[in-house]
């Protein structure tokens, strides 16, 4: 049978990576600029990862692959972002383009390692955009076939909702259907705590004080119970009870961005850890963090959520296989 390879752009520490071992696909290549981030991908998922800045690369350094993956920057995307969102004309975001300067490079040059097929994920904002996204894979000569997903749905405890993109070459002549949305069970976060953690991860009420039960919502699997009196943003203030899911783990760049939960086994309120945020995106147990916590944290707040994103390369190679 033939092997599915994939070049995996904005590789970060591995989601995707991870999500193409699972599902069967080869990773032939993958890059990105950030340091840390290369060196938990060649530690856990793949050797040939390289720290690379997108823009400084040409179709030389692209290799043949079937699929090319690419979860480009969200920053000028994402409503967390406060100050003016500059959708794909910033610097980040902006990003999406250089992959398509690559493929242009790819196809003027060596048409026959021209991809089969494109898959993108990205945050909710991408629909603002996805016009754009239509536009620049139809001049290429693919397909687009985006639909949201929610990891909730996904065996994971944490509410993410997320655009996957799958674009298929016109030229195989065949329609993609994109994975079935599934909405039946949901996990929930206590089960994929560690029981015992390190103080620094827990809140001392003296210090930030908080109140348990001053509030209680219940939204989407979420239960948050309680608040912190603290100045910090209202995002960052919310206490939630693990009989329910996470909301959305981002990157946590700085103060007290981490998810806070009240912890089963103390009662005490703290954050979440590294490894819990590793889980609840679904990395493997063996997936070991050899990079200090903020790095850690800022890797697993921006992967894909890993079964996921392996439900989709199944689907899309198996779709390739079929041609
Ligand atoms: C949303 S993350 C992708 C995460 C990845 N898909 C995963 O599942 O782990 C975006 C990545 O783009 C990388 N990046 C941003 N600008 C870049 C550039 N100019 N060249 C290469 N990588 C870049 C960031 O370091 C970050 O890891």
């Amino acid at each position: 049978m033939k092997t599915i390879k994939m070049n995996d752009f904005f590789c970060g520490g591995g989601g995707f990576g991870l999500a193409a071992k699972e599902a069967g696909v080869e990773v032939v290549s993958a890059y990105d600029w950030d340091k840390y981030a290369v060196q938990m991908y060649k530690h856990n998922v793949n050797e040939h990862a390289q720290q690379m800045d997108i823009t400084k690369m040409t179709w030389h350094d692209v290799k043949k692959a079937d699929i090319w993956s690419f979860g480009f920057p969200c920053t000028d995307l994402s409503k967390a972002r406060m100050d003016e969102r500059k959708k794909l004309e910033g610097e980040g975001s902006g990003m999406f383009y250089e992959v398509m300067r690559l493929l242009d490079e790819v196809i003027e040059n060596a048409p026959e390692n021209k991809p089969d097929a494109l898959l993108v994920e990205n945050v909710y904002e991408l629909i603002e955009v996805m016009d754009i996204l239509e536009e620049e894979f139809n001049k290429r000569g693919y397909s687009i076939n985006p639909a949201l997903y929610n990891s909730k749905w996904w065996g994971l405890p944490q509410s993410r909702e997320r655009w996957y993109v799958v674009g298929i070459d016109r030229k195989t002549g065949k329609e993609y259907q994109p994975i079935q949305q599934q909405e039946n069970f949901i996990v929930k976060a206590k089960h994929f705590l560690e029981p015992k953690v390190d103080k620094k991860y827990v809140y001392d009420i003296d210090e930030y004080p908080y109140e348990l039960f001053n509030s209680y919502a219940k939204e989407g699997g979420m239960i948050q119970v309680g608040k912190f009196h603290t100045n910090w943003l209202d995002i960052m203030k919310r206490i939630y009870l693990t009989e329910g899911i996470l909301p959305t783990l981002h990157t946590c760049q700085g103060g007290h961005r981490q998810v806070k939960i009240v912890d089963p086994y103390t009662f005490r309120v703290r954050k979440g850890t590294p490894r819990e945020y590793a889980r609840a995106q679904g990395f493997p147990e063996d997936y070991e963090i050899i990079v200090s916590d903020s790095q850690a944290y800022k890797i697993f707040g921006n992967a894909v959520s890993v079964p996921l994103a392996a439900e989709h390369l199944r689907n899309v190679k198996m779709f390739l296989l079929s041609l």
